[in-house]
């Protein structure tokens, strides 16, 4: 089995050249007043819409107008909203991509208007149009959520053999395959040794993504597994990068017949800290993990630049060298990742006015 190693995605510190002038300070002699596009990915994840608001009352709260438009996951939709927004004389745009490479001739128009690109959350690619990366260690984001399986399954004391299951998120999503390496790669000595197996055969990231992220499409695609190598066998595990992709997950998996609570039931990651997969997390009724981006702390820093370069400063970074967009590394400030378990959801969720245990409590069921 060949597995990709970080190397490739990660440039080393030392390649990162990275100038930060021309990155948006030359525009704050042009009296900027701050005015920001917001284009936000979707609204069918929990995270986005909260960070949508977050961020136009941060923006806002510094006396800046906004606009905010959510693409529904739909590219040519979002390229419109761009458009729109650039046309409508935004100076910044904060844009949390839906194809990561369909950007840009948009974002070139963009910058030929002088406006300041911050990519949100996922990078976008091959352009040189984009100024700014806010974002998680997503790879360590893949690294927490395996991490969790072998803790649960006791991969280090167990003699095994367990059967595990990957899942990717989508394709077009640059973050993914930073989730997807950072699991494989924590998982990939156990695999080797034969303590853990991969019925399916599937373990690169093509075959194991799910397109859009779309729960529905989770759910097909575990439930086609379970029939095809788990009717005799039974399965241990399943690396899911996301709580919508997750809860699909533990939808076919009640399908088949596991019980959700009792011992046999398979150890299922998440990310996102979603209400509802707190909600499973707490009551031990599906997924046990969640990965906890605080959302909070990150449109905080998408605003903060914004706020530095119309005071003429160069916005705060910590990265100059992780995210080669294609065209150059892209200066980004990270945000670590938290690992969430019914140990700590009340501590880090809770207890950090996040969500109330009443929201948890009180989380709708997914729609279909
Ligand atoms: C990713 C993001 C995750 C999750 C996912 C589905 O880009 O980093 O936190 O939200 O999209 O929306």
């Amino acid at each position: 089995m060949h597995l990709s190693r970080r190397g490739l995605l990660y440039g080393s510190a030392g390649v990162a050249a990275v100038s930060l002038a021309g990155c948006g300070e030359s525009e704050a002699s042009t009296q900027l007043t701050g005015f920001t596009g917001i284009a936000m990915p979707t609204t069918t994840s929990n995270r986005w819409v909260v960070e949508g608001a977050d961020l136009e009352a941060r923006l806002q709260g510094f006396g800046y107008r906004t606009i905010l438009e959510y693409g529904d996951d739909d590219v040519e939709a979002q390229i419109g909203q761009i458009k729109s927004m650039i046309d409508g004389g935004v100076e910044f745009l904060i844009v949390g991509a839906i194809g990561n490479k369909s950007l840009g001739e948009i974002l070139g128009r963009a910058k030929n208007q002088g406006v300041t690109v911050i990519s949100y959350d996922r990078l976008i690619l091959e352009t040189p149009d984009v100024d700014y990366y806010a974002s998680f260690d997503n790879y360590q984001v893949g690294v927490l959520q395996a991490r969790h399986i072998i803790q649960r399954l006791g991969l280090e004391e167990n003699p095994g053999p367990f059967n595990i299951e990957l899942f990717s998120g989508s394709l077009d999503d640059n973050n993914s395959q930073y989730f997807f390496l950072g699991g494989l790669d924590t998982l990939e000595s156990y695999i080797y040794e034969g303590k853990v197996n991969i019925l399916s055969g599937e373990t690169e990231q093509e075959p194991t993504s799910t397109e859009r992220w779309d729960r529905k499409i989770a759910r097909e695609r575990m439930a086609r597994l379970l029939e095809d190598h788990y009717e005799e066998e039974p399965l241990h595990a399943v690396l899911s990068p996301y709580d919508g992709i997750s809860r699909g997950i533990v939808e076919a998996l009640v399908d088949a017949g596991y019980e959700p609570g009792a011992d046999d039931f398979p150890v299922v990651t998440g990310q996102d800290a979603e209400p509802l997969s707190l909600k499973h997390i707490k009551e031990g009724t599906g997924q046990s993990e969640t990965v906890f981006k605080d959302t909070r702390l990150l449109a905080e820093v998408a605003a903060n630049m914004v706020r530095s370069i119309v005071d003429g400063e160069s916005p705060e970074v910590n990265d100059l060298g992780s995210y080669d967009n294609g065209f150059k590394f892209i200066p980004a400030y990270l945000l670590p990742p938290v690992d969430v378990t019914v140990e700590n959801y009340q501590e880090v969720i809770v207890d950090s006015g996040y969500l109330t245990e009443e929201e948890i409590d009180g989380a709708a069921p997914d729609a279909d």
